[in-house]
């Protein structure tokens, strides 16, 4: 059960303290203060969630209480005690942030419902606050920022993959945030020696990757003049990434396979087993599956690496996710670049929405660093982004304006309200599928009815292309 809400009842005049105090005492803590001096010692000392105070106080003032009391850092919710008559003092009180007032002479059962409804409205507050966190939460997983349809299970199978042991691999174009999403795993792993080693696989030939991932004893091959410690044994506890694993060479497949499995390796020229506890994360922007059927890598390890698959979608499947996206870059580049931050123009989002995006999410970012560092106006535009964006192909949206057809388009990205969002969202993809509903559907990462729905809700059912 929880415990009782604390009252705390402020009148220079005893028998209204003790009148409040016994027709509140059986539901609530109550605390009672004949001054200032002793209220405020009440309202730093313990936790109050309602004050209830008096306008006059033998020559001191309730305001001021209130004023004082709301500078706390857990403040209480305020009432207003006053006499009949000084209702302007009251409401003035309100505007300063008390939270009601009651009049005198006092019915006790209107001070106790408008006591409870104060706490109730501040209960609904704090689950607010807690739900808006958890939403929050959900589109920014260890940095990783998505809110599409596409995007919700992947960040759902991070969560609840990382803390296990099982070995992830992650499928996915270039720039597509393979390595982010490996940091996140191995972050939100708990491993209690938790350290993440790196392996670019693509960049090594295969003896040097071999000694790289278990080591080498000196004198194991021409050059090996010292013994060294591999990535497996320095990720022991923790986590391997191996990046780019679709390019390995047959041999270190061999080896590889007998370190998942058992936990056992071997450096090169030694003959020493040893045993590690590693946690193996692999990615590649390879298809796996198909260079096993073309025999170029082995089907047993594939299965011991694909243990959970991670397929992070094309940033072109999630578009919706391109303002989220934009916004948080924004940020970040302006204060990487010590230029202000600035927001996007509409005609620059189009442009984000109508591009491809070859380069997924990283090219996104180079796209919106050109903007930030070429942007010298108020607010990053078209005209600052790389030209190849809207040149080439040069796919439409230029001047087309958002809102209800008419305006500029010259409203920043800031003012730009969620429903503004979404209509800009659905003309690009519209005007990109020449106003086939279901591919803008599928481009949007929605189902055709709910386009549909929010075309309705837009007053865009008899939509003409022009
Ligand atoms: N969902 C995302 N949210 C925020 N930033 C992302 C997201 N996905 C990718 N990024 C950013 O995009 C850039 C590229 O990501 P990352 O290096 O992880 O891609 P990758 O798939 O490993 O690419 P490659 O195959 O070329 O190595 C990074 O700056 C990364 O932070
Ligand atoms: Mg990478």
């Amino acid at each position: 059960m929880t415990s009782p809400a604390t009252i705390l009842i402020v009148d220079d005049e005893k028998h209204t303290r003790d009148g409040l105090r016994l027709s509140l005492e059986d539901e609530f803590d109550v605390y009672v203060a004949g001054n200032l001096a002793e209220a405020l010692e009440f309202l730093r000392n313990d936790q109050i969630d309602v004050m209830l105070t008096d306008l006059r106080l033998a020559g001191e003032s309730g305001m001021d209480l209130i004023d004082q009391a709301l500078q706390l850092p857990r403040p209480p919710l305020c009432i207003m005690m006053t006499a009949y008559g000084g209702v302007d003092t009251a409401v003035d009180a309100m505007k300063r942030g008390a939270y009601d007032f009651v009049t005198k002479p006092l019915n006790l059962d209107e001070v106790e419902i408008l006591i409870k409804r104060a706490l109730k409205g501040r209960t609904l507050e704090k689950e607010n606050v807690e739900l808006k966190k958890q939403v929050e939460r959900k589109y920014d997983v260890e940095g990783i920022l998505g809110q599409s349809e596409v995007m919700k299970p992947v960040i759902e199978v991070i969560e609840q993959v990382a803390p296990t042991r099982a070995t992830v691999l992650i499928e996915g174009e270039s720039g597509t945030g393979k390595e982010l999403v490996a940091r996140a795993i191995h972050n939100l792993s708990g491993r209690p020696k938790a350290k993440l080693v790196t392996v670019h696989c693509a960049a090594l030939s295969p003896t040097v990757l071999e000694s790289e991932l278990f080591g080498h004893e000196k004198g194991s091959f021409t050059g090996a003049s010292d013994k060294r410690i591999g990535r497996f044994e320095l990720a022991d506890g923790g986590t391997l990434f191996l990046d780019e694993i679709g390019e390995i060479d047959a041999s270190v497949q061999v080896k590889l396979l007998r370190a998942l499995g058992e936990q056992i390796i071997e450096r090169v020229g030694g003959s020493k087993p040893i045993q590690v506890d590693v946690r193996v994360v692999a990615a590649t922007n390879k298809d796996l599956a198909k260079l096993v059927q073309e025999g170029k890598f082995r089907e047993d390890l594939f299965w011991r690496l694909r243990v959970v698959q991670i397929k992070l979608p094309t940033l072109r499947e999630r578009k919706g996710d391109i303002p989220l996206l934009a916004e948080a870059f924004l940020r970040e580049l302006a204060e990487l670049n010590r230029k202000p931050c600035k927001p996007l123009s509409e005609d620059a989002l189009h442009a984000l929405l109508a591009y491809d995006w070859p380069g997924n999410v990283r090219e996104l970012r180079t796209a919106l660093e050109h903007g930030v560092v070429m942007c010298n106006a108020a607010r990053v535009s078209q005209k600052h982004l790389p030209p190849y964006l809207t040149g080439g192909t040069g796919i439409l949206l230029q001047k087309k304006s958002v809102g209800n057809g008419s305006g500029a388009s010259t409203s920043s990205f800031a003012d730009l309200n969620l429903e503004k969002m979404e209509r800009a969202m659905i003309d690009a993809a519209l005007q990109r599928t020449h106003d086939n509903r279901t591919e803008a559907a599928e481009l949007l990462g929605l189902s055709r009815r709910t386009l549909q729905r929010k075309l309705r809700e837009l007053g865009r059912v008899k939509r003409t292309v022009k």
